[in-house]
């Protein structure tokens, strides 16, 4: 193993669980920015069935059959306004990288907030449809960048013992901004004028307010810090983490962590994007497809399905009231997140991936048989098809929702890590697109329609036992690990041979540089194989 200063197993606990309180509740906050993803994509729906929306964006139409307000826009003007924010959180992901590497992480989130902010006036102020899908494709490129920095942050300054349960609760603000966007629109949609839309879209300007405001009394990440070489601010950050001062030994000794860490990535030049596919021995390829993958698999649990489409599935069950309908799938999502958080401290990543897809898998097999076998009038097997549903947004929610998210942020050596989230980020925005998109086609009947119905919920089923194979063989158990021991970890280990090497990290508080590379041979030989 290259380089690295020996900082071995003082025992210091460099993140024991004393009086950190302050700093995580600090770190926390960032969480927040949670919400504009959460409220940016839950609001868009409700928005373009607005009487005034219409009125003013589209034309007036006498088939109030399909058209109960009497206006409408056209479909290809309905899936621009609604996939634009995915073109737009696409880029955004993409440019995440470049921001938070070269103005920091903070830099990048406040960024993201001004080009946020700027959609969202775009959006409030307009009174053409095209003005309109400009502010919206600039609200998504604030969103993409947020979705990209946000968790980076919350992974590099978490401590390592709770980085898991704080990164979920971005995955938690995802959720209550989903919840608050359906309350809200739910609030105006009966007003007669602007302000019926107006208001719904302009609360976005406060989220993006108390993120950025809250953000300026929070240190920027001490991982970007001493990758730029700021290595006394560095400790100054950490300290104020750890709620320790700059020159405690335990913070002296993390920062050395991250130092040896990002010495030897560097002594190897590793930090394009072209190497992030390099099959290096940090398995740098192996790991940027692990964050692309993942972050696939969880939009092709079917989750979208339910929030993009669910009202109009619902109905069949005899729930006539849209509102109630999404009220009541934002809530299981919100509330079941809570123990998912706790859950990815208590039993590991890996196992609520797997038992999380597994769940999910049954689920959506049962909502497919009884879907099919069932007739409409049937009211109290529609009944429970909605309690089926909720049941698997509750394992979506407590597993395979905050967990993407923690394994994103947490599996990348730091020379690389912006570039390979960003890409793996990206990828959820491209799925989430693509879905979100074929979806009417799949499910709706008529010419060139593929007719699925209920039947859909076999492929979420199908893709759903594939998240519990890809998570058996491709993501190993990082709980409880620095960032800089979960590079140990790829390079000594295979996710079905990680766990011994993780407890005897743990067990002797090894750190980076105390490793040779003769250490667990027997890993290494298969190793070799993935
Ligand atoms: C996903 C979103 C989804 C949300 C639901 C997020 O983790 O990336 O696509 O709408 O969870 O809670």
């Amino acid at each position: 193993m290259a380089g690295g200063a020996v900082v071995s197993g003082s025992g210091v606990g460099a993140n024991a669980p004393k009086s950190k309180l302050a700093g995580i509740l600090m770190v926390s906050f960032a969480a927040f920015g949670g919400i504009l993803f959460g409220y940016d994509t839950g609001t868009i729906a409700g928005i373009t069935a607005m009487k005034d929306w219409l009125r003013l964006m589209g034309k007036p139409t006498d088939d109030l059959v399909t058209h109960p307000t009497g206006y409408m826009i056209t479909s290809s003007q309905q899936s621009l306004v609604t996939s634009i924010l995915s073109a737009g959180t696409f880029f955004g992901a993409l440019l995440g990288s470049p921001l938070a590497d070269r103005f920091g992480r903070r830099g990048g989130i406040f960024i993201a907030c001004l080009v946020f902010c700027f959609g969202v006036a775009m959006q409030t102020g307009c009174h053409t449809f095209a003005v309109f899908v400009v502010g919206r494709v600039f609200a998504g490129l604030g969103v993409g960048i947020v979705s990209t920095c946000i968790p980076m942050y919350l992974s590099e300054c978490s401590p390592k013992w709770i980085r898991g349960a704080v990164v979920s609760g971005y995955q938690w603000a995802i959720t209550i901004g989903l919840l608050l966007a359906s309350v809200i629109n739910n609030a105006t949609q009966h007003r007669d004028d602007h302000s019926s839309w107006r208001i719904p879209t302009a609360v976005q300007l406060v989220w993006a307010f108390i993120l950025s405001a809250g953000m300026l009394y929070l240190p920027e990440s001490p991982r970007f810090l001493v990758m730029k070489g700021r290595h006394e601010e560095a400790a100054k950050g950490l300290g104020r983490l750890t709620s320790l001062p700059a020159d405690d030994p335990e913070v002296q000794l993390e920062l050395h962590d991250i130092q040896a860490a990002l010495k030897e990535e560097q002594d190897l030049g590793e930090s394009s994007y072209l190497d992030c596919f390099r099959p290096s021995h940090n398995k740098l390829m192996f790991r940027t497809l692990t964050g692309i993958f993942i972050q696939g698999w969880q939009q092709l649990t079917g989750i979208n399905f339910i929030f993009y489409y669910g009202t109009s599935f619902f109905q069949n069950s005899g729930i006539k009231d849209p509102f109630l309908i999404s009220v009541a799938t934002n809530i299981v999502n919100v509330f079941t997140t809570i123990p998912g958080m706790w859950g990815v401290e208590r039993f590991g990543r890996r196992t609520l991936l797997i038992w999380g897809a597994a769940w999910m898998c049954m689920c959506e097999f049962l909502v497919a048989i009884i879907g099919v076998t069932i007739s409409v009038q049937n009211q109290s097997g529609q009944k429970a098809l909605v309690a089926l549903v909720c049941l698997y947004i509750a394992g979506f929610a407590s597993t395979w929702g905050p967990i993407a998210w923690v394994i994103t942020g947490e599996i990348f050596p730091l020379n690389v890590r912006a570039k390979a989230m960003s890409l793996s980020v990206a990828s959820n925005w491209l799925w989430n697109f693509g879905i979100g998109y074929a979806t009417p086609y799949l499910v709706n009947t008529g010419p060139g329609n593929a007719g699925l119905g209920v039947k859909v919920f076999f492929l979420w089923g199908s893709t759903c036992l594939c998240c519990v194979i890809f998570a058996f063989f491709c993501v190993p158990e990082t709980k409880g690990l620095s960032l800089e021991q979960i590079d140990l970890l790829y390079q000594n280990t295979t996710p079905l041979t990680a766990a011994k090497y993780r407890r005897e990290l743990l067990a002797n508080d090894i750190h980076v540089g105390d490793v040779s590379g003769k250490v667990h041979t027997d890993d290494k030989a298969s190793d070799e194989k993935v």
